[in-house]
């Protein structure tokens, strides 16, 4: 049986998710926090698992990305979206694509918006939103090459498209929910119920903008390695 694991860091409420498979004992990870890298290792060795890839759903403003720290202990490759910005990673993916990792497979799709460069996966039913789609939210629309209207797109049309029963796992807890799916998000979140695309357009996401962003975004440019001038 496959492994599957929604883990949280617990400051800035940030979902990764491991997934292993049962039969060849690889893995990967989406999302992981620099802050957590000793979770993940112990993890990984309690399940038996080898970390083979490091998955990034966007590139992150609110934390610093596990992906270089995890690639350096386990020699997993890292793979992130095409248009992220990102640099270093060991494999672009693009809408469409599928990525093996023993018997899992995922597939890309391609979901910007919060960022010009920002995916989802899909896999076995369930969806992995990155900040596109959070339970009864969505990313904010006002960091560096956001467009509401984009989101808006990637949202409505692209992932509200899944069956309803498909589940989804986003990259940020909102008021402790770990889970939702497409048939709820769709009846009931309340930013794109009855909201039209320009409506949503007009009305921009917006949080306050986090202070360790331009620490974070420079390191994440780099698969988290913090650069030191
Ligand atoms: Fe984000």
């Amino acid at each position: 049986m496959d492994h599957f694991r929604q883990l949280r860091d617990e400051p800035t409420g940030a979902y990764s998710y491991l997934i292993g498979c049962g039969e060849t004992g690889r893995a990967l990870v989406i999302d992981p926090v620099v802050n957590q890298t000793p979770l993940y290792l112990s993890l990984l060795g309690e399940l038996g698992l080898r970390l083979e890839w490091v998955l990034e759903t966007h590139l992150h403003a609110d934390h610093i990305s596990a992906a270089d720290s995890l690639r350096a202990w386990t020699g997993a490759q890292v793979a992130v979206g095409a248009h992220t910005g990102i640099a270093d990673a060991d494999r672009l993916l693009h809408d469409g694509d599928h990525l093996r990792c023993g018997s899992i497979e995922l597939e890309v799709l391609a979901t910007p918006g919060h960022t010009p460069g920002c995916i989802s996966f899909h896999w076995c039913g369930r969806l992995f939103t990155g900040d596109c789609l959070l339970i009864g939210s969505c990313g904010r629309t006002d960091e560096p090459g956001s467009d509401a209207a984009t989101l808006y797109d990637s949202v409505v049309r692209r992932l509200f498209a899944f069956p309803d029963e498909t589940l989804v796992y986003p990259a940020h807890c909102i008021n402790g929910r770990r889970v939702s799916s497409i048939g709820e998000e769709r009846e009931s979140n309340p930013l794109f119920l009855n909201v039209s695309r320009d409506g949503f357009a007009s009305t921009p996401i917006v949080n306050g903008l986090p202070d360790i962003l331009p620490i974070a975004l420079e390191a994440n440019r780099h698969c988290g390695r913090l650069i030191r001038a």
